[in-house]
């Protein structure tokens, strides 16, 4: 039986010398990840996805260091740097569930542009008993039903706050949902939203308030045009100059589907929201499922997550540009694995893009490979730069 190493977080998978050579080497380069640190990590974990993505963060959290020494292999070309809310930005970044709880600020923040850690909830959860994530053989995807694992707000606190103080400067924007309560469902989470908000915006760059978790049936409550509306109204109010945006769930393509999504975004802009991140994941029924997964899959539901949503991504992208023309700011994610996928996405009107289950797969090195896709695609069209890209999706 393998060792295991005992942390303030639990209990991790011991690796040797050669797993962290590895895995170092995966970190740079993607084949060699989805070669040998993917199958290493997953045959340590029991094949359990997550278990993959503790084990990630734990190896990141304390060799934060040996990142740095990576990081000017992941220097972006200054042709990739746009603006965001005044900020200059390599727009890919981190998508939320990843780093549940600001484990790996300081690691993701030599790799990526920007990150989303969370989503942070106030009091800690344990969410649904494990295995709550799984995956296909022959595919990157993840079906997942976490149930919204978190461990609460002032776990996440005081990872944020030793960051910055110890001179952290990555942009931030932190995923964060209140939740309902039974009898005051939007007031509890109001509330919450309030006591989130006050408690991190010293700390980050900005919000994204998560209303659209697939597994979580409470946040039902919540999608409503006057709720969206009250949510951009607060955090406009206790958060200005920060960036304010709403994460969204993916829509079927039928006009009521869209007509629907529009209405909820529209009043969480009236409201003072300035932006939305699409999309989260696609939720399946248990008899939707692929046959291998059903049989063993304990949950009515799961979200599934990966290459499968970069159509419903792409498509939502192009359909809120259209709506709302330049006065949003859109992120996408959904199976961003190559530099093909990114300018996709880029030229149906994105300003940045995020990730999770494609780095799972690939690693951070998969950072360096976008950007290289990327410069190759603008190349070939004759584009200047990133920022002359997204002006002319924008027109
Ligand atoms: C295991 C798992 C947990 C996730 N947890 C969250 C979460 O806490 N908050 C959130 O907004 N999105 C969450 N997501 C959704 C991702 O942020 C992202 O929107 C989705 O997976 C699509 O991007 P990807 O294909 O790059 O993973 C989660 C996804 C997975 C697979």
């Amino acid at each position: 039986m393998r060792k295991k190493v005992t942390t303030q977080e639990g209990e991790f998978p011991r690796l040797s010398l050669r797993d962290k050579v590895t895995l170092l080497r995966g970190s740079i380069n993607t084949a060699h990840f989805k070669a040998h640190a993917r199958p290493m990590l997953y045959g340590r974990c029991g094949d359990d996805p997550e278990a993959v993505n503790d084990l990630l963060l734990e190896t990141l959290h304390t060799n934060a260091g040996k990142t740095k020494l990576i990081s000017p292999l992941f220097k972006p070309p200054k042709q990739l740097i746009i603006k965001i809310n005044g900020e200059h930005v390599l727009p890919l970044g981190t998508a939320a569930g990843m780093d549940k709880n600001g484990k790996a600020l300081e690691a993701f923040g030599n790799l990526f542009g920007f990150q989303e850690p969370g989503t942070v909830v106030i009091e800690p959860r344990l969410g649904n008993p494990r295995v709550r994530v799984t995956t296909l053989k022959d595919s990157i995807d993840l079906f997942n039903a976490p149930g919204f694992p978190s461990k609460g707000l002032d776990y996440f606190l005081k990872n944020i706050s030793e960051y910055r103080r110890k001179g952290g400067r990555a942009i931030i924007y932190v995923s964060i949902c209140g939740l309902p309560s039974e009898g005051r469902a939007t007031a509890n989470a109001m509330k919450e939203m309030e006591v989130l908000i006050t408690t991190l915006r010293t700390y980050v760059d900005g919000f994204v308030w998560n209303p659209f978790s697939p597994n979580t049936k409470a946040l039902e409550k919540l999608r409503t045009a006057a709720t969206f509306y009250e949510t951009g109204r607060l955090m406009d109010e206790l958060a200005p100059g920060k960036l304010k945006m709403v994460k969204i769930g993916p829509y079927d393509e039928t006009p009521a589907e869209l007509k629907k999504t529009l209405i909820l975004i529209n009043a969480f802009f009236e409201g003072g929201g300035q932006g939305v991140v699409t999309t989260n994941t696609y939720p399946f029924s248990k008899e939707m499922l692929p046959e291998s997964i059903r049989e063993k899959w304990g949950y009515p539901t799961a979200g599934r997550s990966g290459t499968f949503l970069t159509d419903y991504m792409l498509r939502s992208i192009n359909d809120i540009r259209n709506a709302f023309r330049d006065s949003v700011l859109i992120f996408g994610t959904g199976g961003i694995s190559d530099g093909i996928t990114a300018y996709k996405a880029f030229k149906a009107g994105a300003n940045a893009l995020e990730g999770y289950t494609p780095y799972v797969s690939y690693g951070p090195g998969l950072v360096r490979n976008i950007m290289d896709g990327l410069q190759t695609e603008m190349d070939r069209d004759g584009i200047k730069n990133l920022a002359h890209l997204q002006k002319l999706a924008r027109r």
